[in-house]
C-alpha cells in the first residue's frame, strides 16, 4: 500500500487527478471505476480542465460506477448518473455509451445486480478503481456489517449514511434508503486502487482501516488484502495515523 500525504483537498485533488490522468496516458482505452459524493469533486476538475487543455483524451475510456440510489431516475439532480454528467461525463469527450452505473429505476433488484456484474466482465475488469470512504468506513455502499459481501447488490443505508448524505438533499425524508453498490469482492477485483480521504473527521476510521485488524465493521480495511492499493489523504484525514 502507497500511502500520498496531501497538503489540503487542492493538493489532494491534484495528485488525485494526476494519477488517474497516468492511467489514461498509459491506457486510452482503460476501464476507470468511478465514485461520487464530496471526495473526488476537485479531482474531476482538474481532468475536465485538463481535457480542456488538450493534455487529455477520454474517447476511448470506459467507466463503471459503483453504485446509485435505488429510486432516482438519472434525470435526478441527486442521482449519481446526473453527477457524474456534471462533474465529468458530460464536460469531456467520453462516449456515453460506455459510461455504466446500476440503473436505479429497474424493477427487478436481482436482475439488475447480475446485468451489471455482467457488464463490468464484459468491459474486462476495472484498472483503476477509484474510492471514497464514508464516515463509518463504508466503500461504494458496503456498510459495516457482519461479513463482506462479494457481489453487487441492493443495501439498506446505514443511518450514519442517510446523515451524512441529508446535505445533498432539501430534507432528510428525501434522502433513498436504499442504493445498488458494487460488493467487495468486485472492488477487490480491479487491478489498481486509489482510495482518497479527506478532513478530520474522517481521520480516526482512516487510522482503523489503514492499520486497524480487517474487519467487516471497518470495510475499508479489506483493502489491505489488496496488492496494489494507493492511498492520497491530506494532512488532516492522517492526523490519527502512524504516518502523522
Ligand atoms: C460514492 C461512494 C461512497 C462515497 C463515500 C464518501 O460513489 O461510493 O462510498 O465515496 O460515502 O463520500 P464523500 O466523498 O461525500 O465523503
Amino acid at each position: 500500500m502507497r500511502i500520498y500525504r496531501a497538503k489540503d483537498y487542492a493538493d489532494l485533488s491534484r495528485k488525485t487527478a494526476q494519477i488517474i490522468a497516468a492511467q489514461i496516458i498509459m491506457k486510452p482505452d482503460c476501464v476507470l471505476g468511478l465514485a461520487t459524493g464530496s471526495s473526488p469533486v476537485g479531482a474531476y476538475e482538474n481532468l475536465v480542465k485538463w481535457y480542456e487543455e488538450g493534455a487529455l483524451d477520454f474517447s476511448a475510456v470506459t467507466t463503471v460506477n459503483l453504485d446509485e440510489y435505488r429510486g432516482l431516475p438519472r434525470e435526478n439532480a441527486q442521482s449519481y448518473d446526473y453527477f457524474m454528467q456534471e462533474h465529468l461525463f458530460g464536460k469531456v469527450n467520453i462516449d456515453r455509451s460506455r459510461t455504466f452505473l446500476p440503473d436505479g429505476m429497474t424493477q427487478d433488484d436481482e436482475q439488475e445486480c447480475r446485468r451489471y456484474e455482467e457488464i463490468i466482465r464484459s468491459v474486462g475488469g476495472v484498472d483503476l478503481q477509484l474510492l471514497g470512504m464514508g464516515h463509518n468506513g463504508h466503500i461504494g455502499f458496503n456498510e459495516p456489517g457482519s461479513c463482506f459481501e462479494k457481489k453487487t447488490r441492493c443495501v439498506d443505508l446505514a443511518e450514519s449514511t442517510i446523515r451524512a448524505n441529508r446535505r445533498f438533499f432539501a430534507s432528510e425524508e428525501e434522502v433513498p434508503r436504499q442504493a445498488y453498490t458494487v460488493g467487495i469482492g468486485t472492488i477487490l477485483a480491479a487491478r489498481r486502487i486509489l482510495l482518497i480521504v479527506s478532513g478530520k473527521e474522517k481521520a480516526g476510521i482512516l487510522n482503523q482501516a489503514l492499520f486497524g485488524p480487517i474487519t467487516p465493521e471497518v470495510p475499508a480495511s479489506i483493502l489491505q488484502f489488496h496488492g496494489d492499493v494507493t492511498v492520497v489523504a491530506d494532512e488532516a484525514a492522517l492526523s490519527c495515523s502512524e504516518l502523522k
